[in-house]
């Protein structure tokens, strides 16, 4: 995630700038650099890709001062992570400079429509348009030309532009990445988050979506975009450095919970367009040769990941026709593994540096294969040793547990499967545009699942008691159960057991007693009245049944004794909305027992010895 700073006032600004950069590195970035600006009308930027640290040997070789300035830590979408495509970026003119965090969907248009008339762009970045279009508005107002260029943008962003020409304002705006406003006295300070600004105040603007502020040193002035001028009072906040990281939330792991709507969205925006019915993966290198020329996909992955694939397989055979095999990497690497010829490996990775995986990367391509990733974190070896990367954009991930990676992985992979379906010819146009329609609707479907965080923590409280639990699904339920399973054992040490509901009665139906709860997966889709029928057995052996069901399913609510519920969405969407309660569940049964939820015992984060 890139990472924003501002800063307006009386100190020396590019201490306050580093400071606040410095702040942000936990966000993850790849380049980063500043733009200082003098009242007497100087502009200077520098930049610098990789680590804060070179930006700051940079700039204590060759010093800058100023009075008003912007800095910025990239995190690359558009563009490799190179000092031309670090911003802040500027107009041709060199008199007005922007920081953008997000992705500008119609960036090829906006940039031909510019070139047309003459601009050179000097980067490979969607953010370059943004700066040349308020230079193409502005008339000596810089808002009043940011509110303009906002108008012929689509996608995400959060931006803080400065004009030479306006000496001590900085206009920002904000529709999706947070924006913060630290209000300071004859000193304002903008941030991506809260961090950066409580070294120097406490009361904040959380900036709302679709508004614009006018920060001066003395004043702060929020708008709507259409100028009109929108109440937007300072809170206070208290919090201490460490929850300030924390985003106020109590651990990183309900942090990450909650910022799955954000995380979920940012990875499919600027690779599904609605409008023209369109996948773009073009990080992926495939073309419809390949995906035609492929005879079999290999998924690997470990833990969660391995999880998220096996949840690929089935969305991958179903919508491309292909045949996809899952392994664990850990038995992928020592199996002597048959990679038939023309396959295509993709290892799934949240931090990119699991040893078992890069073994079984290493392993699958040893074999021939091609070799894809779809992984967190930009530069990481998994990254390093693809033939094509899908990044997901979960942002960092500090718990221990994984929870936005997952769902990450799996809006990549449901991408991967449509676009492999439709290179394959196995889906027409109006079944992606059907399927683009239902999982643009999932992130703000999670943020309603997340609304009842309080009932599923009520539900938590009656089953932590219980010492072992069963989590059961059928065809793309099964996946969620094993994650399921696994989220509660991590975080809890209580002895959790993911299985087929089909497996039931072929032995593990021979635990259940009352003093056995049964997490029972069963969202509407075709195979909802078989995994009724396992829910009902266990019913009759006097387990006790949380169910996870559809919204409304009064059938499911007369036999579980807890029910959990997700919103109404194509049958193939629903790991997607189901894992999310139990995240949560795992979460408030770990909390309610005293466990440290961001550091269980005997794990880390990354697994990078055998
Ligand atoms: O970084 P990776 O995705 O390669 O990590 C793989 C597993 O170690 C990881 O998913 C682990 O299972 C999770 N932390 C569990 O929540």
């Amino acid at each position: 995630m890139c990472g924003i700073v501002g800063y307006v006032g009386h100190r020396d600004v590019v201490p306050v700038l580093l400071d606040g950069l410095t702040r942000l590195e936990y966000r993850g970035y790849d380049s980063a650099g500043v733009a200082v600006l003098c009242r007497e009308g100087s502009l200077s930027i520098r930049r610098e890709a990789g680590k804060l640290v070179n930006l700051k040997t940079e700039l204590e070789a060759d010093p800058l001062t100023g009075h008003y300035g912007i800095g910025h830590t990239r995190w690359a979408t558009h563009g490799k992570p190179t000092t031309e495509n670090a911003h802040p970026h500027q107009d041709s003119a060199g008199r007005i400079v922007l920081v953008h965090n997000g992705i500008i969907e119609n960036f090829l248009d906006l940039r031909a429509g510019l070139e047309s008339d003459g601009v050179e762009f000097v980067s490979e970045t969607d953010t370059e348009v943004i700066v040349h279009l308020v230079a193409s508005y502005y008339e000596g107002c810089l808002e009043e030309a940011v509110r303009r260029t906002l108008d012929d943008l689509e996608g995400i962003y959060a931006i803080v532009v400065a004009s030479a020409d306006e000496p001590d304002k900085l206009v920002t705006a904000r529709q999706g990445p947070p924006l913060v406003i630290g209000v300071g006295d004859n000193e304002n300070f903008i941030a991506s988050d809260v961090p950066p600004v409580l070294g120097y105040t406490r009361d904040v603007i959380f900036l709302d979506d679709g508004l614009v502020a006018i920060v001066t040193p003395e004043s702060v002035v929020v708008t709507d975009r259409q100028g009109t001028v929108v109440d937007a009072p300072p809170q206070r906040v208290d919090w201490d450095p460490v929850t300030a990281e924390k985003g106020g939330y109590e651990h990183f792991m309900l942090k990450e919970i909650f910022e799955q709507p954000t995380a979920v969205r940012d990875s499919l925006v600027g690779r599904m367009y609605r409008r023209a019915v369109e996948i773009d993966l073009g990080e992926l290198n495939l073309d419809a040769e390949l995906a035609n020329s492929m005879s079999e996909l290999l998924l690997l992955g470990c833990g969660t990941s391995w999880h998220a694939a096996l949840v690929g397989r089935y969305w991958i055979e179903k919508l491309a026709g292909l045949p996809v095999r899952v392994d664990q990497a850990s038995e992928f690497r020592y199996r002597d593994p048959l990679v038939a010829e023309n396959s295509v490996a993709c290892a799934l990775t949240q931090s990119g540096e699991t040893a078992d995986t890069l073994a079984a990367m290493r392993e699958a391509k040893g074999r021939g294969a091609k070799l894809w990733s779809i992984c967190n974190v930009i530069g990481s070896m998994a990254t390093r040793i693809s033939d094509g990367v899908l990044l997901t954009q979960a942002g960092p991930e500090i718990s221990v547990a994984s929870t936005k990676a997952f769902t990450t992985q799996l809006a990549c992979l449901y991408l991967m499967a449509l676009k492999l379906g439709e290179l394959r010819g196995r889906l027409s146009r109006e079944a992606v545009e059907l399927r683009l329609h239902s999982l643009s609707r999932i992130p703000g479907q999670i943020e309603e699942i997340l609304h009842r965080a309080d009932d599923i923590a009520a539900v938590a409280k009656r089953v932590a008691h219980f010492k072992q639990f069963l989590f059961i699904g059928r065809g793309v339920m099964y996946p969620i159960a094993l994650e399921g399973a696994l989220k509660l054992k991590e975080i809890s040490y209580l002895h959790a057991h993911g299985y087929p509901a089909g497996e039931m009665k072929h032995g593990p139906i021979a635990l259940i007693d009352e003093g056995v709860p049964v997490v029972a997966l069963a969202p509407q889709s075709n195979l909802y009245e078989k995994t009724a029928s396992n829910m009902q057995e266990a019913k009759a052996r006097d387990g006790f049944i949380v169910g996870v069901a559809t919204e409304g399913d009064a059938a499911l609510a007369a036999f579980s004794d807890e029910l959990l519920t997700i919103p109404d969405c194509l049958p193939e969407f629903s790991p997607l909305l189901a894992i999310v309660p139990l995240q949560l569940l795992a979460y408030y049964v770990a909390v309610e027992l005293g466990c440290d939820v961001d550091q269980p015992r005997n794990l880390a984060k990354s697994v990078t010895v055998e």
